[in-house]
């Protein structure tokens, strides 16, 4: 693999938040709206260890640059949940960790079917990693596009600052994933038609499988509604459209509208 993912690694930390004036929002408290949406970021940032299974019951675990990156990436996306839950506990809300709970609770039986699925799949199937690594591309570019969107929207300095921070890191997630996509993709034509089917008929927007649905429709429309919201989604939808076998999804623009 040529994703310098040695590279990625070594760049990996966890977010610097000790200089953010978390005061500030007391200060300042930001609208409800962006609470609501920090709200999802906060509770789908903190679910990436139950992604991170999904992944690992495939053969992409077999890959140790892959492994090490995924270690790296669960751990930072770990603090950005931290950080956001920060935010949202200066507004009162210290019921992340409950939430939490009781959303990994409720899907119990969900999430171990869907294990089996993954592993049985890993068992006929050596292209599961390509589909893995281009849905993560998409998210993670999503990711990305959602918080600059937040944070244009929201016109508040500190969460501003402290977003581009995480948007950073994501700029590295998206490096690995993207990378790795374009690689297993190039590599072989099977895994090209099975990742543009799969995203096809099953990609949803980041988080969709986890949060309730009005959620997912405000945040959809907060963020990617409006000229500006729609600019964003289509952005989105050329970057992935740029990975081999992948023109023409419009998967954002879809999901938007
Ligand atoms: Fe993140
Ligand atoms: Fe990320």
């Amino acid at each position: 693999m040529s994703t310098d993912t040695d590279a990625l690694v070594r760049r990996s930390a966890r977010l610097v938040v000790d200089d953010i004036d978390f005061d500030a929002f007391a200060r300042r408290p930001l609208d409800p709206d962006t609470l609501r949406c920090l709200r999802y970021m906060c509770d789908v940032e903190g679910h990436t260890m139950c992604y991170l299974r999904e992944v690992l019951a495939t053969r992409a675990h077999q890959d140790p640059h892959v492994t090490a990156f995924l270690a790296c990436w669960c751990y930072e996306e770990h603090w950005h949940g931290a950080a956001l839950s920060r935010v949202l506990e200066v507004h009162g809300d210290h019921a992340g960790a409950l939430r939490a709970r009781s959303l990994r609770a409720g899907r119990h039986r969900r999430d171990g079917l869907r294990l089996l699925l993954f592993a049985a799949g890993s068992a006929v199937s050596a292209n599961l990693p390509a589909v893995h690594m281009a849905w993560g591309a998409v998210n993670e570019w999503t990711t990305q596009a959602g918080y600059a969107r937040l944070a244009a929207r929201a016109g508040h300095p500190q969460l501003t600052e402290l977003l581009g921070r995480i948007m950073r890191q994501e700029g590295r997630h998206i490096d690995f994933y993207a990378g790795q996509a374009r690689e297993r993709l190039q590599a072989s034509a099977a895994a090209r038609r099975l990742t543009r089917v799969t995203l096809q008929r099953l990609w949803a927007p980041v988080g969709s499988g986890v949060m309730p649905s009005h959620e997912v429709r405000f945040m959809a429309r907060h963020l990617f509604g409006g000229p500006q919201g729609l600019a964003a989604a289509r952005r989105v939808d050329r970057q992935v459209g740029r990975l081999p076998g992948l023109q023409g999804l419009r998967l954002l623009e879809r999901a938007a509208a």
